[in-house]
């Protein structure tokens, strides 16, 4: 059995990735944790406290544990946070019997420079702070486009936090606002879909600095048929530009704007020639009609 340390994995993420190694007999799954949360997160599954600050603490941890893959799902959403996974990516990288990190993205393909939010700067210094660390530690970072999951939660088995705000989608009001025409082509990942590709790619013999997974493409006119489909009726819908949006705002840095903004960017969307899916053709997804239609009779 190969022991994978799956960071973070008290957020949604990474215990729905932490589930799936559990039923895995070729994977010892163990939780890293900054503090021991309260209730248990899986039967079989260890939660781990770790000092992110003490790099040589955390080395003797992983070994100590016999630690092969680090899979951080830690929410990098400052420079402070991303110093957490870069000094977890360096203990990593010292202890001898860990060889790979997956860095915690789950995100978009990158902006340009002047469209990015803070915590996506601090994410691209941490990857270019882990690509030293090679080859004494191989490591990739995955990114799939949107995570689906907020379009037909509680209706789908999730374990990931709804957002604090409603995002693009007001069930309860049946509206829609939405960037651009709508017709912009988006990836979208279903967390369990994102947990069964990580699960697949402990397998691969290589890793690519970055890779993509995705469950699906859509689009956000084709996610509003299905709503109306769903709950069957007629949403009321404004469209509208991401960037006319920004430049009126004065809510600085505000992630659901600059979201939109990606999202006409085509950067919502992944790249498809190296991604996970071409590696395992044979992996079902989840389709986008499931999700949202999961509200059907709700
Ligand atoms: N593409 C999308 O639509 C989308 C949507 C949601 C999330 N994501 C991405 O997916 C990844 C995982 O998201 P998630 O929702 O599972 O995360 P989450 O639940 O918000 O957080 C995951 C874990 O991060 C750890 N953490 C938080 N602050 C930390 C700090 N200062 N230092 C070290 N660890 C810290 C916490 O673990 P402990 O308290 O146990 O240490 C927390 O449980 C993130 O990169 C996120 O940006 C993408």
């Amino acid at each position: 059995m190969t022991t994978i340390a799956i960071a973070g994995a008290t957020g949604g993420v990474g215990k729905t990735i932490a589930e799936l190694l559990s039923k895995n007999p070729l994977y010892r799954p163990i939780i890293l944790s900054r503090s021991k949360p309260a209730e248990s997160l899986h039967a079989k599954v260890p939660v781990i406290a770790v000092d992110y600050n003490d790099v040589e603490g955390s080395a003797k941890l992983l070994e100590s544990h016999a630690v092969h893959t680090v899979i951080s799902t830690i929410r990098v959403s400052s420079p402070e946070v991303a110093l957490s996974e870069v000094n977890l990516a360096k203990a990593s990288a010292k202890s001898p019997v860990t060889k790979r990190f997956i860095a915690s993205d789950f995100g978009s393909m990158l902006p340009e420079p002047q469209y990015r939010l803070p915590f996506i700067q601090a994410r691209v210094e941490a990857f270019e702070a882990l690509r030293e660390l090679a080859p004494a530690l191989e490591f990739t970072t995955v990114r799939c486009g949107l995570i689906a999951d907020f379009l037909g939660t509680p209706n789908v088995q999730s374990h990931m936090r709804p957002p604090p705000v409603i995002l693009w989608f007001d069930r309860e009001k049946q509206a829609a606002e939405i960037p651009g025409t709508g017709d912009d082509v988006i990836a979208y990942a279903y967390s369990y879909d994102i947990a069964r590709f990580v699960e697949a790619a402990l397998g691969l013999p290589r890793w690519e600095d970055e890779s993509t997974l995705f469950s699906g493409k859509t689009t956000f006119n084709e996610i509003l048929g299905l709503f109306e489909k769903a709950t069957g009726s007629k949403w009321a819908v404004t469209y509208f530009d991401p960037l006319t949006k920004l430049a009126k705002t004065d809510k600085k840095f505000y992630p659901p704007d600059y979201f939109s903004l990606y999202l006409v960017q085509g950067l919502m969307d992944v790249a498809e020639d190296k991604s996970w899916n071409k590696q395992f053709p044979d992996l079902k997804t989840t389709s986008v009609e499931e999700i949202v239609g999961a509200w059907k009779g709700k």
